[in-house]
């Protein structure tokens, strides 16, 4: 058995960032990894000749945490292409198109989101995102479904089918009506107000040349060689008050502070010896990941925007509810254009339930209808496949069920003995995103130094 000051347990962007203020600081730190990679949910890969961001991408201003990052690494970064008209189908299924973030609806819908949007932004400001169940009307809040919670505020419909899709497929990636009213306001609140949300030029700002992986992976290079092992699973953690042994395939491994920098629903797959007091078990089984697939889709040019469009597409109603212009125009002589769309929650069930050409047909034609026949003819189209990855299990991130963020909440970043958990699952700021796993990262490194 080696002896280190701290075993981090994931190399995502959250273990990497305590490895490295810990690091720093002069501890000796050991860092396991099951996977063969560093990176977590952050994935750039060519795949038959496409780089393709396979996780997570985009950099939004509100995300202080990660642009002092990147600063720091000597990233560079560029603008996700917006030039030319977003499109909208609405309720009628018509499909039109649109400049600005205000969709295309009748003035009385328009309205109402307006109004929805508001008022989810009064509550938003409300509340501490690192403590959500303090917000005054906490409790009114998690008893009610977001779905029921926009039922009582308007009998409009498409206002409500919009407004639920800012948070539920496109965020939480779980339908409307499995997921509380105060954890829809603590999405908004983490983004700095839901008005951010409805913003795809600022959710969707910026991304980083070269892949957004290249944050962690500049972190693990960081490191003293051999400070990261990968294809190390952790099955066993034994602790007391002074100390954690952390068991792998490979060995074992001694730490004074173990940090499990893990989503909350996989900090449960480890077995721990004594268990975890009750609250910590009970709490992780409300907790689960919503479900999103991200499809990348080349064809042989950009070619909506030889038509005057942005490439960015809309609709509660269609399978992929929004895609965007992913080209990648950090990559020289790159002149094949690539969409990246999302299937959420229920709709991603049921196209789960599909081959693979059954799917890739589905898709195809939701693409159609926004951009044209020209949709039907990709040159490479890929599915990201975290729902099947057994060290993630979904996407984005994971969520409370009704009731739980105000009876559980408060527990979530408690340690237990010489153990701390952290994951962007739990972040207040930057909630599951990337600045939010560097600020659990860093928060539990003040901790233990
Ligand atoms: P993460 O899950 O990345 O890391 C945990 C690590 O622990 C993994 O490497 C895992 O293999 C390892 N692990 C788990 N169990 C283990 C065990 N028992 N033993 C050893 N290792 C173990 N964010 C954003 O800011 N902008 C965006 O555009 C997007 N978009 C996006 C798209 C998609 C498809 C996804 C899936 C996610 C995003 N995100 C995002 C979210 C973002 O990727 C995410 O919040 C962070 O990368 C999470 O980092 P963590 O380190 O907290 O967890």
């Amino acid at each position: 058995m080696t002896a280190f000051d701290v075993v981090v347990v994931g190399a995502g962007v959250t273990g990497l960032t305590v490895a490295n203020r810990l690091h720093a600081a002069g501890l000796k730190v050991v860092v396991l990894e099951a996977r063969d990679r560093v990176g977590g949910r952050l994935l750039t890969e060519d795949i038959e000749g496409v780089r393709l961001e396979v996780g997570g991408q985009w950099v939004s201003p509100d995300q202080a945490a990660l642009l002092a990052l990147i600063d720091e690494l000597k990233l560079e970064m560029y603008s996700r292409y917006r030039a030319g008209d977003s499109i909208y189908i609405g309720r009628d299924g018509v499909r039109r198109t649109f400049a600005g973030e205000k969709f295309p609806v009748s003035d009385r819908t328009a309205a109402e989101v307006e109004r929805l949007t508001k008022e989810l932004d009064r509550l938003a400001a409300g509340m501490d995102p690192l403590e959500p169940w303090n917000h005054p009307d906490a409790d009114e809040l998690d008893r009610i479904s977001f779905a029921a919670w926009l039922a009582e505020q308007t009998d409009d419909p498409e206002a409500r089918d919009n407004v639920g899709l800012y948070v539920g497929p496109a965020m939480l990636t779980k339908p409307a009506h499995s997921f509380s009213a105060l954890s829809a306001v603590l999405m908004a609140a983490s983004a700095g107000g839901f008005s951010h949300l409805v913003d795809a030029d600022f959710i969707l700002d910026r991304r980083v040349v070269g892949g957004l992986q290249r944050v962690p992976l500049a972190l693990a290079d960081r490191l003293p060689p051999g400070t990261v092992h990968l294809d190390e699973a952790v099955t066993k953690v034994e602790w007391n008050e002074d100390g954690a042994t952390v068991f792998t395939g490979r060995g074992s491994y001694h730490g004074r502070n173990v940090v499990m920098a893990v989503p909350p629903t996989l900090v449960s797959r480890v077995q721990y010896i004594p268990a975890l007091p009750p609250v910590q078990a009970q709490m992780r089984q409300h907790i689960s990941f919503g479900l999103v697939i991200k499809l990348h889709i080349t064809y042989e040019t950009p070619f909506w925007r030889d038509l005057g469009l942005s490439g960015t597409a809309f609709s509660p109603y269609s399978l992929v509810h929004e895609a965007y212009d992913n080209t990648n125009e950090d990559v020289e002589g790159e002149t094949r254009g690539t969409l990246v769309g999302f299937v959420s929650d229920v709709k991603a069930d049921s196209l789960l339930s599909l081959d693979a050409d059954a799917r890739r047909w589905k898709v195809l034609e939701a693409l159609a209808a926004y951009y044209g026949e020209q949709a039907l003819h990709p040159v490479h189209y890929y599915e990201s496949p975290w729902v099947a990855d057994e060290w993630t299990v979904g996407a984005f991130g994971t969520s409370f069920d009704i009731g739980s963020l105000t009876r559980y909440g408060r527990h979530l970043r408690s340690d237990v003995g010489p153990l701390s958990f952290a994951s962007s699952d739990i972040a207040g700021l930057g909630f599951q995103h990337v600045d939010g796993a560097i600020r659990m990262g860093e928060a539990v490194a003040a901790r233990i130094l």
